[in-house]
């Protein structure tokens, strides 16, 4: 399949959304950013087009799409009511990263959007493109993130066309994604909500809107399946094994000195204050400080499809505290780990 290739400016953008918002309502799949990560989208209310976005991402059918609209009244068509915390949330966070989770209206959307589920999540994203697009092409637009299933999710055009050239129809380039994780997923069909997802609007602002909610990532226990369906599969993981090192700075130099002893290729994934006390390496890269959580999440998938690049043949990374939007990324690095710890504690 040939792949169209945009690149969004000023004197295009209007041509440019007419001729993405024709491909999507004839059917077809094309991948644009949003403020969180790129997605791939498609007509939400056709079943043959929905298809096509899980054949490109070989994505398991039991795992739910997002649909994604420009405005709010578009929503009623598919969603049986809007309880009143939800409301709150709208009002409050969209445009912006954050999914709600509403009662499905049956029949109006494609039941593969859903994966069969009486619930659907929504969400307007925040970033002109996205909005543009949507607002042209008028109809909701099923879109997970546009990266193969399991890899990292894309935070630039060349990350989609890494994963996806050949595989969908277009692909809308307009530079990285402000946010770099997606968004939070909260289930608002359940009294208190529940956040499902950790994602670009923390719990803390969440809670400042209407109270405490459930966070089921917090909760869950290993044995439980996860709600949201998509939580359940090895995600955002690049080519070599990632580990987290929770220790000193000591143990961790340590740690790579034994695996480097044992022949491995040592890709170091770490913040500012770490990389200072350790021995440069080759593959060493940095996330950021640890005093601006926000650009570690920017840059966390950049730096783990790097090592894709590399020869390295074991990542250790470090933990990152839990606060803000912390939360969200140490989910997605605790699933690209597949929740392989090295812990100084249990050594010593
Ligand atoms: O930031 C984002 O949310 C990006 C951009 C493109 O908008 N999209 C995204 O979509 O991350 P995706 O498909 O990669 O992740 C959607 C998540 C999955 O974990 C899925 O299981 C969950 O949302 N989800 C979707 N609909 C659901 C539903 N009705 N009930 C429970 N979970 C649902
Ligand atoms: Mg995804």
């Amino acid at each position: 399949m040939e792949t169209k290739i945009w690149h969004v400016t000023k004197e295009n953008e209007i041509q440019t959304y007419l001729e993405v918002a024709k491909l999507l309502q004839a059917g077809e799949t094309v991948a644009f950013p949003t403020e969180t990560v790129y997605g791939i989208g498609a007509d939400a209310t056709n079943e043959q087009a929905v298809a096509k976005i899980y054949e490109a991402k070989g994505r398991p059918s039991d795992n739910p799409l997002i649909v994604h609209v420009a405005d709010q009244s578009q929503i009623h068509e598919f969603v049986q009511k809007i309880p009143s915390n939800a409301k709150k949330l709208m009002k409050e966070f969209w445009p912006g990263p954050l999914t709600i989770i509403l009662p499905l209206q049956p029949e109006r959307l494609a039941t593969n959007v859903t994966a069969g589920l009486d619930s659907v999540g929504v969400r307007i994203p925040e970033h002109p493109v996205a909005l543009g697009l949507l607002a042209v092409a008028g109809i909701p637009v099923a879109a997970p993130s546009a990266n193969r299933s399991g890899k990292p999710s894309p935070t630039s055009g060349e990350h989609v066309a890494e994963d996806l050239l050949g595989r969908i129809s277009g692909i809308v380039f307009a530079g990285k994604t402000g946010v770099g994780l997606e968004s939070t997923v909260i289930d608002c069909t359940l009294e208190p909500p529940a956040i499902l997802r950790p994602g670009g609007i923390s719990q803390e602002e969440i809670e400042a809107m209407i109270g405490p909610v459930i966070s089921e990532t917090k909760e869950m226990t290993k044995q439980e399946a996860p709600k949201a369906p998509g939580m359940k599969y090895t995600h955002y993981a690049p080519k070599a094994p990632i580990a987290i090192v929770k220790g000193d700075t000591t143990f961790f130099q340590k740690q790579i000195d034994l695996a480097e002893k044992r022949g491995e290729v040592v890709g170091v994934l770490v913040s500012d204050e770490l990389e200072e006390h350790l021995r440069k390496s080759e593959y060493m890269v940095g996330l950021g400080s640890k005093a601006h959580p926000e650009e570690i999440a920017y840059r966390l998938y950049d730096r783990l499809r790097y090592f894709d690049r590399t020869p390295v043949t074991l990542i250790y990374t470090e933990p990152f505290e839990k606060v803000g939007i912390g939360e969200a990324v140490m989910n997605r690095l605790d699933k690209a780990a597949g929740g392989r710890y090295i812990k100084q504690s249990e050594e010593s």
